[in-house]
């Protein structure tokens, strides 16, 4: 089992887009990668094309009723497989914030009923460091982070690095980390900039390959399609396909 979050907390800067579209990509090279939709927004399970009708279906019952997390695992497109999100877990913060043991509850989880599974298994996050968040850090190997290529997502740039760094001493352990460029546009002389800046930050951290701001990559969700079914020679897919290879051959993918 290998697990990786993929986390920022400032909002909209392409998490949902990239769990969802590297997964796609790991399903087309047959590798039937878990996807987890563990924000309340629930856009990862709305892109999957998957409705859940109760929030029995989804994550919100691992955590309100103890839902071993294989009975949740749906199949959805081409070999990928979805345990869906709910808006129900915004409560999740005001039920359970206070207990010590909840940080590790989706660890638990993971190792009690999917242990088995050695498929790669995304975690998509919440823009907000809480309960949620902090549970798919703690039960990931590895945190894959988006950042746009734009001046604000930059300035969220500290809190992110202050955030893993208080969370590197909690697990005891270094969070390994790769930072994605998503939203890249050639054209802006700042989308450079981001790439340069970040590059200086992280070093081999920061992935060689970018994402290109791509039409195709918001047009694919509404029909519930990753860009490998909705627009499979789009300059999205590309950069996706181009991205996991990266990931997969650099083992942050196993
Ligand atoms: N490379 C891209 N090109 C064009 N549009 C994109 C790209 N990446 C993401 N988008 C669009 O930008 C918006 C935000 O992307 P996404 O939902 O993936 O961000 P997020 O970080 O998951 O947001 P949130 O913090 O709300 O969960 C969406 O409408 C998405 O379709
Ligand atoms: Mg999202």
């Amino acid at each position: 089992m290998a697990v990786i979050a993929v986390f920022n907390q400032k909002g909209g800067v392409g998490k949902t887009t990239t769990t969802h579209n590297v997964a796609a990509a790991l399903a087309v090279m047959e590798k039937r990668p878990l996807v987890i939709d563990l924000d309340p927004q629930a856009h990862l399970t709305l892109s999957c094309g998957f409705r859940a009708d109760s929030r029995h279906e989804t994550i919100s019952a691992f955590y309100r009723e103890g839902t071993a997390l294989s009975k949740l695992v749906q199949d959805v497109s081409n070999g990928m497989r979805l345990i869906p999100g709910h808006m129900e877990l915004s409560k999740i913060d005001a039920l359970f914030g206070k207990s010590v043991s909840i940080s590790s509850r989706l660890r638990e989880g993971l190792q009690e009923s999917l242990a088995w599974d050695d498929s790669p298994i995304l975690i998509d996050c919440c823009p907000m460091l809480g309960v949620l968040s902090l549970n798919a850090i703690f039960a990931a190997d590895r945190v894959l982070i988006p950042v746009s290529a734009d001046f604000l997502s930059m300035q969220g740039v500290d809190r992110l690095d202050a955030a893993l760094n208080v969370l590197e001493g909690v697990l005891k352990r270094k969070i390994e980390r790769k930072v994605v460029v998503t939203r890249f546009d050639s054209r802006r002389k700042f989308s450079h900039r981001v790439r340069e800046l970040l590059r200086e930050r992280y070093g081999d951290d920061l992935c060689e390959t970018h994402i290109s701001e791509n039409v195709s990559l918001a047009e694919g969700p509404e029909q519930g399609k990753s860009v490998f079914d909705f627009a499979p020679n789009s300059q999205g897919a590309k950069d996706y396909m181009a991205l996991t290879a990266e990931l997969l051959e650099k083992g942050f993918i196993q």
